[in-house]
């Protein structure tokens, strides 16, 4: 039986003070490769491999001053006025529906369930909880007009944010 009292026991015999001693290094080991790696993410650039979701949609001198112009291919709306521009989401706020441009009384109307939205986006009737979204808007160095569908802006009750096409 080991003697542990007076340390002729197994409990300090080489083979098992060596056993300490590795474990202790291997969790040391560990500890600083998991510290290495943790390092290595916050540094490295996080790149997405999702595809921007910003489009051009053609020439400043292609919008006409008043003029409210629908993107079919990109559900969206593209408002020039004396202030810049502006992009609205087509999408209703209510379920989703897309909503279409009334010429004549200046609002957008929902066919789903009969919201109604005034030139500014803002919510006047029916359903709908909040204004259309806004997206970001800016000109490359191309010239192009970019709408950024990935940078929406969720509005409150109040005015437009406008873009400048002088804003790149
Ligand atoms: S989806 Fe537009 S009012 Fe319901």
């Amino acid at each position: 039986m080991p003697d542990l009292i007076n340390g002729s026991g197994d409990a300090c015999s080489p083979s098992r003070r060596r056993l300490l001693f590795n474990l202790g290094w291997t969790g040391l080991g560990l500890w600083v490769a998991a510290s290495l790696v943790g390092l290595i993410r916050f540094v490295w650039p996080q790149v997405s491999d999702r595809p921007s979701n910003a489009v051009a949609v053609g020439y400043p001198e292609d919008y006409l001053p008043g003029q409210v112009v629908y993107n079919q291919g990109y559900k969206l709306f593209i408002i020039r006025d004396e202030k810049g521009f502006v992009s609205l989401s087509a999408r209703c706020t209510h379920l989703g529906c897309n909503v279409v441009w009334n010429q004549d009384h200046h609002v957008f109307l929902c066919p789903c369930h009969g919201g109604k939205y005034d030139r500014q986006g803002r919510n006047l009737e029916g359903p709908p909880p909040r204004p259309l979204d806004q997206f970001a808007v800016r000109v490359d160095r191309r010239g192009y007009l970019v709408v950024d569908k990935d940078r929406i802006i969720k509005r409150g009750p109040g005015p437009l944010q406008h873009f400048h096409s002088e804003r790149v």
